[in-house]
């Protein structure tokens, strides 16, 4: 008996655990591209009501990706079908995808241990405490243009850490430019880009002196380092995209909604559970927080805000809140082709720009809008480039190739702000 029974609690275990850890297993990923406004919209809903759209595309023709579970499945494949709108099957089992890219991820740290101080190399992606003891070693090689400072901390009490570029002069108040990357946890590349900057600005410094004649760059490399790292932990964790606070049974607010401008109006959801949960107020999550004070604090010099997302190659700028546009959108619409233009002739990657309302999607609360708000005179969401199995996970074979590109626009960019401001 006691046998029996003990297989009957093992069994009941094994299912929760099953349930909750789904693995994702058998879940499926669509290339979705609508022809019509209509079409467009409808997928547009299916965002609203649970599916989670890891590459949405407004404009027609425009591709998205969306994941869709066993229980979505049958609902999904009819309304598509029924709506004519065109569908390709990307990946049949997202969880073995997962699964086999986390595996690679332990063997690539494994192989490639950060061996003393020096350059991180482009060959795997960091943990949050490797990226912070990247730039503290930075700070302590270079320190009279290297300055890192705690701005304060995570949910979860991890140090959020800002790393002030310039190029030695000591002179005060010159112009700046700020950087930020890892707001979603799951966008891996991001803080991959940031970590490719600050080499750039710091370790090839000679090649980029004139980015720091007249500017200082600061950059945060993870906002959300809570999310980055669960992301990090397992198959289930890694497609997590927001904070890690506790709401309920659910975890998390999306940070790039829950910036006090126009929050909770459009774009974002009020459910806790939901990916793009604005929070139960603005500005309820402390890392949110710390930006809006960085911001705040810099905006008096503050040229350009740079945020670092993937994946979907976009450059957008104000406003994301409304389709209206800012009385300067010539001035961002000139810097952002700029970015575009320079990748294009380098690469080839093609850049979509625009306002992020007119050519992703209406989504209120966003740091860029915020950043513009408190006063930065450019302020711009790039979304970089997407590969893998599901597209936030680039094979570390393209990380070199996704960044290098991702800085030749940024590279541009800058040069642009400096000339025009
Ligand atoms: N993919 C980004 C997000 O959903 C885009 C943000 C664009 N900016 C905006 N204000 N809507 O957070
Ligand atoms: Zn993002």
């Amino acid at each position: 008996l006691r046998a029996v029974v003990l297989l009957l609690i093992s069994v009941a275990v094994g299912l929760t655990v099953g349930e909750l850890d789904h693995g994702y297993k058998g879940y499926h990923i669509y290339e979705v591209t609508p022809k019509t406004l209509e079409q467009s919209q409808l997928l547009h809903q299916l965002s609203l009501d649970g599916y989670d759209f890891i590459k949405e595309g407004r404009l027609l023709g425009h591709s998205s990706r969306v994941i869709v579970s066993p229980a979505q499945f049958e609902r999904f494949v009819k309304l598509v079908k029924s709506e004519q709108i065109a569908y390709t099957l990307l990946n049949e089992n997202l969880g073995a995808s997962i699964d086999e890219e986390l595996a690679l991820l332990k063997l690539q740290r494994r192989m490639n241990p950060i061996t003393g101080k020096g350059r991180l190399s482009t060959e795997r992606y960091y943990t949050h405490e490797e990226i912070l003891n990247y730039i503290d070693d930075l700070a302590v090689r270079y320190p009279s243009r290297v300055f890192v400072k705690t701005v304060g901390w995570s949910y979860e009490r991890r140090a959020l850490k800002t790393i002030t570029i310039t190029n030695g002069d000591q002179r005060k108040g010159k112009k700046l430019i700020f950087v930020d990357g890892g707001f979603h946890a799951r966008e891996w590349i991001s803080p991959a880009a940031v970590l490719y900057i600050i080499d750039q600005l710091v370790e090839q410094f000679e090649q980029n002196a004139d980015l720091l004649k007249d500017y200082d760059w600061i950059i945060l490399p993870v906002v959300n380092p809570d999310g980055y790292e669960h992301t990090q932990t397992g198959t289930l964790a890694r497609m997590w995209r927001k904070t890690r606070q506790p709401y309920g049974a659910c975890y998390g607010a999306d940070p790039n909604r829950n910036f006090d401008f126009h929050w909770n109006e459009e774009g974002a959801s009020s459910s806790a559970c939901a990916d793009t949960y604005a929070g139960p107020t603005a500005f309820s999550e402390p890392e949110t927080i710390v930006v809006r004070d960085l911001m705040h604090s810099l905006s008096d010099r503050g040229v350009m805000y740079l945020t670092l997302h993937s994946y979907g190659n976009y450059l957008l700028y104000p406003w994301g809140w409304t389709s209206d546009l800012p009385d300067t959108w010539e001035d961002l619409d000139e810097v952002a082709r700029t970015g575009a233009e320079a990748i294009e002739n380098a690469t080839g990657t093609v850049y979509t720009y625009g306002s992020s309302t007119n050519v992703l999607y209406i989504a209120a609360g966003a740091s860029d809008d915020y950043g513009f708000y408190a006063g930065f005179n450019v302020s711009i969401t790039m979304e970089l480039s997407g590969a893998g199995s599901i597209g936030f996970n680039p094979p570390v074979t393209r990380i070199d190739e996704f960044v290098t590109e991702t800085w030749i626009g940024i590279r541009a960019m800058a040069e642009k702000i400096i000339e025009k401001y």
